[in-house]
């Protein structure tokens, strides 16, 4: 079975606070975007779980966090079986695009079609929400303010879709570093951090205070992707390390991006793409 298990940006991230458990409280706007991967599951008798990706970065044991979602619904549901996860990769990894969570969370939708145990939305996200905070919202593939650490769904639709384009450097930024930096780190002087308004929305993200510390390449990206012609608003996305720029409706995104290349070098990753309402989890 194959599915597909798109990318998300968060249009606004606000930390509230840390917890006693370590994680931080949230307030997040999580939207599904056109990248995406595929994910194939082939399940058969026996009990071990097999991941092939043709991006030989990605990790292939049992760290995957596909992997890991297989074995967490063989012990929720008592089934017992071997599976194959194929996964195409699209999404970089790293990024703060959500492409391991939208994998793992592709493995439990398949899983559940499969045997059909009918656990529904909010069985998933429960198992889900053991594997990574963001994994329930991809359950839903649905745009969806989100709470708690992550794992509170609420589906919101936005009045508008929105086009984007997605950069990202060479580096990617680890999640929990960046959550740890997040209390003790200070605005660069002379950045305007603050929110972006987007009528419906404020674009903010809380993570780049101590993201933009550390690389100072992405807060460079910020500032001139909002100095750009068609740029409604500019942003990290996540815990980085990937700034996406909100255009407007029919703005000229390949000369962005090729500006964008003179501007930063080859060897940044550049795509355009756009948000997504509602996803069907199936792609054929
Ligand atoms: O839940 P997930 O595996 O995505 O989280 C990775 C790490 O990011 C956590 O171990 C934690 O350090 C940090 N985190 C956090 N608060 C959140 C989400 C993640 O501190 N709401």
């Amino acid at each position: 079975m194959k599915l597909r298990a798109p990318a998300k940006v968060n249009l606004h991230l606000r930390i509230c606070g840390k917890r006693p458990d370590g994680f931080h409280d949230l307030e997040t706007l999580m939207v599904p975007i056109s990248l995406a991967d595929d994910v194939t599951v082939e399940t058969s008798i026996g009990r071990t779980v097999r991941v092939e990706c043709d991006n030989p970065d990605v990790p292939l044991g049992e760290k995957n966090l596909a992997a890991m979602a297989a074995h967490r619904f063989s012990h929720h549901t008592g089934l017992e079986f071997a599976a194959k996860i194929t996964i195409a990769k699209r999404i970089p990894m790293g990024a703060g695009l959500g492409g391991g969570s939208s994998n793992a969370a592709a493995v439990l939708s398949a899983l559940d079609t499969i045997f059909e145990t009918r656990l529904g939305a909010s069985g998933l996200e429960r198992i889900g929400a053991e594997l990574g905070s963001d994994v329930p919202f991809f359950i839903r593939r649905h745009p969806a303010w989100c709470r708690g650490r992550g794992e509170q769904v609420d589906v919101w639709d936005l009045p508008e879709q929105l086009p984007l384009v997605l950069l990202k450097p060479v580096f990617g930024v680890e999640t929990p570093w960046a959550y740890k930096n997040w209390a003790a780190s200070k605005d660069l002087p002379g950045l305007d951090s603050g929110e972006q308004d987007l009528g419906w929305v404020k674009v903010f993200n809380s993570l780049e205070r101590p993201v933009f510390e550390k690389y100072l390449v992405l807060p460079a990206i910020k500032q001139w992707l909002r100095t750009q012609p068609g740029v409604r608003a500019a942003a990290m996305s996540g815990s980085g390390s990937t700034m996406f720029a909100v255009l407007e409706n029919g703005a000229d995104a390949e000369g962005l991006m090729a500006r964008a290349k003179e501007t930063f070098g080859p060897s940044l990753w550049l795509v355009a793409c756009e948000t997504e309402q509602a996803q069907t989890p199936r792609s054929n």
